[in-house]
């Protein structure tokens, strides 16, 4: 929690350098999205798809401007296998707070309508169910009451908005329900000024969040959250800074920025590790604590030591043999992929990059190979950006790993490989550590494909 002590706020370090929530203290506008977002979220009737990969920063700009413009918002998060019917239930459920203590402020808000009972009555249909259940799988239903236009008065009425999170997740089948439901809200917005629908999708197009009808498109905006820039990486550095009374060094920033590579996660968790190593755990009072490249080292390793079994795993997925392969394909697109620099590779690039080593492979081969690497049972590790066109790492550290282990066990792909990997600092470093942890932890095969599924 933050403290207010002579008119400066104190703040602990996690609460600055959020690697795995959204961040608050370090929050970094993010110009290119930030205008049409508010736009959007203030044009009464606008419904809004929130897309892009995975750690990109969209639940941290949503949860940042809701607080910024709206008086309440609920938030659904889905999960595989989830019908559309249980978001309804969901959401019905968290406006309980509005209607126990408020009825009778509801009630004058709502034309007519006494939206206090009728939550009152949804919610005693709910509970008959369940009674009438116990003992067997509980399963609920929408009771009848609970339509599309009840929810839009209950969440209108209380001037809240409604986050759909991870709406990817849900069967293509569900997808068509959600389009209705926003046709609903839409049409309700008359009445209701601020009901919304914000769906979120960690995916590469809005169309893979929800399905709608073309007459729905200029009511639905679609708002892509893409990388960020180094500017804006450098930014949460210089906020944590003066959140904590603390001063990295120049170049120490720089290697972060850069590591960090679009990713902001990966910036935070380093931030936070450097600020640990120093014995900063809350905003330093008196002088200015400098943060130097010693502690990058530090922080660096236990950056590497913490994630070495979430990459072992996620390469061990990518690299499963697969049933009549001709080539180890993930196994030669990986080390392609590393090769071709940290902004990542357009597909024709790889197979050129491929070719070299194995004169015989297809385009079409890699054409129905590649994108079965992006898919998360496939270890994820490499995305897609349609707006560029490109593959790349999906984490920096992945790209670190795969160039750790080709440099150690590979014959390599000749100069363009090595010097491109000598002159990359950080990446010595991280090799140097994998190095290390290899050598002492874990036993890497002597080939990275079938065997290193292996690797422990
Ligand atoms: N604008 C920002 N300023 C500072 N830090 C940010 C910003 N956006 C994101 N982050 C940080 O980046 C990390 C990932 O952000 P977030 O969880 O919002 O991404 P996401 O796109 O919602 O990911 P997912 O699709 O996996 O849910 C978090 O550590 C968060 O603190
Ligand atoms: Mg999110």
């Amino acid at each position: 929690m933050s403290v207010e002590f002579a008119g400066e706020t104190e703040f602990e370090v996690t609460e600055v350098f959020t690697p795995t929530k959204p961040a608050r203290v370090a929050f970094v506008e993010r110009e290119d999205v930030n205008d049409r977002l508010v736009s959007a979220l203030t044009t009464p009737g606008k419904q809004i798809v929130v897309y892009g990969h995975s750690g990109m920063g969209k639940t941290t700009l949503l949860v940042n401007k809701l607080h910024q413009l709206y008086e309440h918002h609920i938030t659904t998060r889905c999960m595989k296998g989830m019908k559309f019917e249980q978001l309804m239930l969901d959401a019905f459920d968290q406006l309980e707070p509005f209607y126990s203590a408020e009825t009778s402020r509801v009630a004058k808000q709502s034309a007519g309508l006494d939206l206090g009972a009728s939550y009152k009555l949804i919610k005693a249909k709910l509970a008959v169910q369940q009674s009438s259940e116990i003992g067997e799988k509980q399963v609920r239903f929408l009771p009848p009451q609970l339509t599309a236009q009840a929810l839009a008065r209950l969440l209108g009425a209380q001037r809240a908005c409604w986050v759909i999170e991870d709406f990817h997740k849900i069967d293509a089948g569900e997808k068509e329900s959600l389009a209705q439901l926003m046709k609903v809200f839409m049409d309700m917005s008359d009445e209701y000024s601020k009901l919304k629908i914000i769906a979120i999708g960690a995916v590469d197009t809005a169309r893979q969040v929800v399905d709608y009808d073309p007459e729905m498109r200029n009511r639905i905006s679609e708002i892509n959250v893409p990388l960020m820039d180094e500017q804006e990486r450098s930014k949460i550095i210089e906020k944590g800074e003066a959140a904590l009374n603390v001063r990295f060094e120049g170049s120490v920033k720089r290697q972060i920025v850069r590591h960090s590579n679009g990713l902001p996660s990966v910036c935070h968790h380093l931030c936070l590790n450097m600020c640990q190593s120093a014995g900063v755990t809350s905003t330093m009072s008196g002088e200015t604590v400098m943060l130097t490249s010693a502690h990058f080292e530090r922080a660096l390793k236990n950056y590497i030591a913490e994630a070495s079994d979430s990459i072992k795993s996620a390469f061990s997925k990518a690299l499963k043999p697969k049933r009549n392969e001709k080539y180890k394909n993930a196994e030669l697109i990986i080390e392609a992929l590393s090769s071709l620099g940290e902004n990542g590779a357009a597909r024709l690039e790889i197979f050129r990059k491929i070719r070299d080593k194995e004169a015989g492979y297809q385009d079409a081969n890699l054409k129905k190979v590649l994108p079965k690497l992006v898919l998360i049972e496939n270890g994820a590790i490499i995305r897609f950006d349609s707006s560029t066109g490109l593959y790349s790492f999906s984490d920096p550290i992945y790209r670190a790993y795969a160039l750790a282990n080709y440099k150690k066990h590979s014959s390599g792909y000749g100069s363009a490989f090595e010097s491109g990997f000598d002159a990359d600092d950080v990446n010595k470093i991280l090799i140097r550590f994998f190095n290390e942890l290899t050598g002492k932890k874990v036993v890497v095969k002597a080939q990275v494909g079938p065997a290193t599924a292996e690797v422990r």
